[in-house]
């Protein structure tokens, strides 16, 4: 499975290297943006669109676009969750956050600038334009009012205040799962799957976002800046609420293996060919950074 994962970020990577090199009217601006996006992060949100594409009896290939689409959009999203105004982190990926190295100013151009070409890539995508349609909405609904920035808002406004376990929740829900809900959609919409698939892509990827901001919170804790290559102990400093804080990392373990199978399940009925999927949940459930 590890040889399968490499392939898929291979393809990847290569094709996230050829953006922004040619023609372009701010080298600096453009710069900054290659900067984050080449800077070498695991790759989930698009493996899990090429993966889907493929669950769903279709090519990698053809999902390509919309796989990168998902990883502009997310970097553009750890650019300005490192702000001074969010999280005001300064290490990413291992390596000095965007507006360390480029300033405040061109950091959040650099944000505005690959979340709007991550659209641009997606609606360029050559499938049949229904496809692509419904790539756009799912996409745009994860990162508006419904999904990233609505679940930043609320992130941002817990600080300092001692949420319950309901509206932790639904701040990764928003924040992280709906990311991960779009990309899985998107597979299965690349791949003109059933509508059957396209529940049970949700479904799964839900509980793996969830699972995935658990751990992420988790590792915040136990983990050390050199191995997750960002700060640990930033949710302390910024007094977030999270599952650690309500029920300590023993629990969240409990709840990151619950949350883990539920994805596994709905997609087990769903596709036939869906072991990387399993795979893929399990591994993330046990990362290390
Ligand atoms: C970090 O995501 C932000 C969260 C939603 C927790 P990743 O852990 O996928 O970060 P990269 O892309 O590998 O850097
Ligand atoms: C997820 O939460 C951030 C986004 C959705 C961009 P965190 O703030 O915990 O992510 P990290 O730990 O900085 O990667
Ligand atoms: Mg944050
Ligand atoms: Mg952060
Ligand atoms: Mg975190």
């Amino acid at each position: 499975m590890t040889a399968e994962f490499e392939k898929a970020r291979s393809l990847i990577e290569n094709r996230l290297n050829t953006l922004f090199t040619k023609d372009v009217p701010d080298e600096n601006l453009a710069s900054s943006m290659r900067y984050s996006l080449l800077a070498g992060g695991k790759r989930i949100r698009p493996v899990i669109v090429l993966e889907f594409a493929k669950a769903a009896g279709g090519d990698m290939e053809s999902a390509l676009d919309a796989a990168c689409a998902a990883e502009m959009l997310h970097t553009y999203s750890l650019i300005h969750d490192d702000l001074p105004c969010m999280d005001d982190d300064d290490l990413r990926r291992g390596k000095p956050t965007n507006h360390v190295v480029y300033g405040e100013c061109t950091a959040v151009l650099a944000g505005d600038a690959l979340q709007a070409e991550c659209f641009k890539i997606l609606s360029n995508s050559n499938l049949p334009a229904e496809r692509v349609v419904k790539m756009v909405q799912y996409l745009s609904n994860a990162a508006g009012l419904m999904g990233i920035c609505g679940g930043q808002a609320l992130d941002i406004a817990g600080e300092g205040k001692s949420l319950n376990a309901e509206e932790v929740s639904k701040i990764h829900s928003l924040k992280t799962a709906s990311l991960l809900v779009a990309c899985a959609k998107m597979g299965v919409a690349a791949a003109g799957g059933s509508d059957t698939q396209l529940r049970a892509a949700e479904e799964y990827a839900e509980n793996l976002g969830i699972a995935f901001q658990i751990r992420d919170d988790v590792l915040d804790v136990i983990s050390t800046t050199e191995e997750l290559g960002k700060p640990v102990g930033s949710d302390d400093e910024n007094e977030k609420s999270t599952f650690v804080t309500l029920f300590g990392v023993d629990k969240c373990r409990e709840l990151i293996e619950e949350k883990t199978q539920a994805a596994i399940e709905a997609v087990k009925g769903a596709f036939e060919n869906c072991e990387f999927l399993v795979w893929l949940a399990g591994y993330l459930a046990g990362r290390v950074n």
